[in-house]
């Protein structure tokens, strides 16, 4: 399952990108709100870190559907390739996206929060449909099952429509999405530590360094190698 940075923090994606396996970023306006200042240049910080080979996911803050076409051609004409706009499932957003994705656009129909919703976007021709996993989970809805469901019906649909799952509170969350056959997930920088972390990881490389140190000293296998 591809990976996405679900943060618009500089220094997260920083890090993020160059020690993890990401494929690119995500944001919405809430995400941005917590950044603040000078939103265009931040956004084009962002696609300056990551190359424009990973995807950038930008979501319109216009909710009439002429309006967010608009807005989606301004934020591709200034991210670039591999810019992918955010349209939440609303009547409107199925409307510019079903007309953004006859012109070419990539587009990803956020705020998904049931299987309906994702077949609708689908059918409209989004490139992704982002359902909101943990939000569905606390409000006691069966958040992994219902993207079960959709992985279902958009492999029926034969439409080339990705599931990019979204909005985690857990590593666990993500993994039973990987298991359910979801092709990209969007995580918080917390969660993408904890896809990673291991106390028995931590360990064991510790005790590798004790064993050879033990044996070796302060000599390196490099400088073992290179002095040999
Ligand atoms: O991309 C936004 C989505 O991940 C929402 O996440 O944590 O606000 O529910 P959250």
């Amino acid at each position: 399952m591809r990976l996405i940075l679900d943060t618009a923090n500089l220094a997260d994606i920083r890090y993020f990108n160059d020690y993890f396996p990401i494929c690119g970023v995500t944001t919405n306006p809430t995400i941005l709100s917590r950044e603040g200042g000078d939103i265009v240049s931040h956004l084009e910080k962002i696609r300056e870190m990551i190359g424009a080979d990973k995807e950038l996911h930008v979501q319109v803050t216009e909710t009439e559907y002429e309006r967010m076409e608009a807005e989606a051609e301004a934020i591709v004409s200034l991210l670039g390739k591999n810019t992918f706009v955010k349209i939440p499932a609303t009547p409107d957003g199925m409307r510019a996206t079903r007309e953004l994705s006859a012109r070419g656009f990539g587009i990803t129909v956020t705020a998904v929060l049931s299987a309906s919703q994702a077949m609708l976007a689908a059918e409209a021709g989004a490139a992704y449909v982002a359902p909101y996993v943990s939000r569905l989970e606390n409000i006691g809805a069966d958040g992994v099952g219902c993207v079960r469901d959709m992985a279902r019906i958009l492999a029926a649909s034969g439409r080339r429509t990705e599931i990019l799952a979204a909005s985690f509170k857990t590593a666990r969350e993500v993994l039973e999405c990987a298991l359910v056959g979801v092709q990209v997930a969007t995580v918080s920088s917390d969660v993408m530590k904890n896809l990673l972390r291991h106390t028995t990881t931590d360990t064991s490389v510790t005790g590798f360094a004790a064993d050879w140190k033990g044996a070796f000293g302060d000599s390196t296998l490099l400088e073992l190698i290179k002095n040999r």
